[in-house]
């Protein structure tokens, strides 16, 4: 046994202890008071187990980026053979052919609109590329995003959210940046008509609450930013590398972005990497010159693990058929679930596109004390009392879909099987049944962890 493998055999059971004393004790804490503060020990495909051997089905995913499942064991072998040839990568004065090679794959398999890459480490760091060069290429400052899109922490990507969930305490923000309702061609029209928006960030399918657009949405906003000289930038961060059915989600409505930003899945779950495809009229208005030509970037993007995680990553997604698989089960679990808004008095919909799943819950009809007092205590609590249950008795991974909504989303690795859906529809309706009829015991609990977790609640909301 190696060093690593003592060193985690021997302190493991600490983890939870340790993390309160070293990381971030409220985190620890929320996770206790809600009962999720398992011992994990192992994780393969779609599962993780605990210290006790129980097998979880994690419909999670990591915020979306173990798309070719957990510990892919290709994945794993690739980055291995890449630390075994030792690769001259990150010379900084100098290339390697790996960032080529993935760039290559990624602009093989996107829109013709986009014709350069430039990586990062994250999907946030994506998004904040995605803002500068924006600003530069255009000679422009504005940057106009969507109502409820979420685009990353970073102070650039969280001026583009400007939900007060994320921004309060952390204010100013950057000036120049304003939201437009989701779906609303007019509004964003009239944003754009002072032709001085440098870009639109948008995401295909928005991650908070799992929102479609209507029919014409992606299409006309992209048609709009053309005719007034606006970047449209689609943000692919989540959607991305088969989340929808679709390698792209923009492959849904034809688009042809000039800014497209992609990372979490992308990583196979191994190594931080995220790039910013960009037109070559982007990057032409920024890389213009020799002084010009390190304008953007960051020490450890590109690096090999990164570009040989996210090369294998692809091979994995086009070998395994997982776009495809994607596409399927998810209609699949659409079919298995829709149902419920009819037989169930607290659903209010269930949608989704490839494996991006949401069921939302609404107050039962002719209202109900109990759930008027739990919205009152924190808006969107009855999800945590399906979320909850869900993990603690049916051993299921999920979340809520966003700050203050009765979301339950699902993000599963794509490897997940048709069994296994059957399995989460089975629990979501035995949960769902017990949850909407609100007893006691359960309702108590959900306030006690209200309260408890009023802080750190913004961490299960997240991605
Ligand atoms: C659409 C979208 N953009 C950007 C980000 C930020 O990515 P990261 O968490 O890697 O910074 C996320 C993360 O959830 C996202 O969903």
């Amino acid at each position: 046994m190696g060093w690593l493998a003592e060193l985690v055999e021997e302190r493991g059971a600490e983890a939870l202890d340790l993390h309160a004393q070293t990381v971030n004790p409220q985190f620890v804490k929320l996770l206790r008071t809600i009962g999720f503060d398992r011992r994990w020990a192992r994780a393969q495909g779609q599962y993780l187990w605990d210290s006790d051997g129980n097998r979880y089905l994690d419909l999670l995913g990591g915020f979306g980026m173990f798309n070719v499942g957990r510990n892919n064991p290709r994945v794993r072998e690739a980055l291995v053979e890449a630390l075994e040839l030792e690769r001259p990568g990150s010379t900084q004065l100098g290339v390697d052919v790996l960032p080529a090679l993935l760039a290559e794959e990624l602009l093989r398999r996107a829109p013709a609109s986009v014709g350069k890459a430039l990586f990062t480490s994250s999907g946030a760091e994506s998004v904040e590329a995605a803002l500068k060069l924006g600003r530069a290429a255009t000679g422009r400052s504005r940057v106009l995003s969507a109502e409820h899109g979420f685009h990353g922490l970073t102070l650039g990507a969280l001026s583009a959210n400007a939900t007060p969930e994320f921004t309060n305490r952390f204010g100013p923000l950057l000036p120049g940046f304003e939201q437009v309702p989701f779906d609303d061609l007019d509004a964003l029209e009239g944003q754009l008509a002072g032709e001085d928006v440098a870009l639109f960030i948008v995401e295909p399918v928005q991650g908070k609450g799992v929102n479609l657009p209507a029919d014409g949405y992606l299409e006309g906003a992209q048609a709009l930013c053309r005719r007034y000289g606006t970047l449209f930038c689609v943000d692919e961060v989540q959607t991305g590398f088969g989340r929808t059915g679709r390698l792209l989600a923009l492959e849904h409505w034809g688009l042809e972005p000039d800014l497209i930003t992609v990372s979490k899945a992308l990583s196979g779950g191994y190594v931080p990497v995220g790039a910013l495809l960009m037109s070559e009229v982007v990057y032409d208005g920024v890389f213009d010159s020799l002084p010009n030509a390190v304008s953007h970037g960051s020490t450890f993007a590109p690096n090999d693990l990164a570009m040989v995680a996210g090369l294998a990553t692809l091979r994995e997604l086009d070998e395994q058929r997982l776009v495809a698989e994607s596409a399927r089960l998810g209609e699949y679990l659409l079919e298995r679930t829709r149902p419920l808004v009819e037989s169930s008095e607290v659903v209010r919909d269930v949608r989704g596109l490839g494996l991006m799943w949401a069921i939302e819950f609404e107050e039962p009809p002719g209202g109900s004390r109990t759930w008027k007092l739990l919205e009152r205590i924190q808006p969107g609590l009855f999800s945590q009392l399906v979320v909850v249950p869900l993990f603690r008795d049916h051993r299921i991974l999920s979340q809520v879909a966003g700050h203050g909504m009765n979301v339950l989303k699902a993000l599963p690795p794509l490897v997940v099987t048709g069994d296994d859906l059957d399995g989460f529809v089975s629990a979501l309706e035995e949960t769902i049944d017990r949850a909407e009829k609100m007893p006691r015991a359960l309702v108590r609990f959900a306030l006690t962890a209200a309260r408890a977790g009023r802080t750190p609640k913004r961490r299960l909301a997240r991605a």
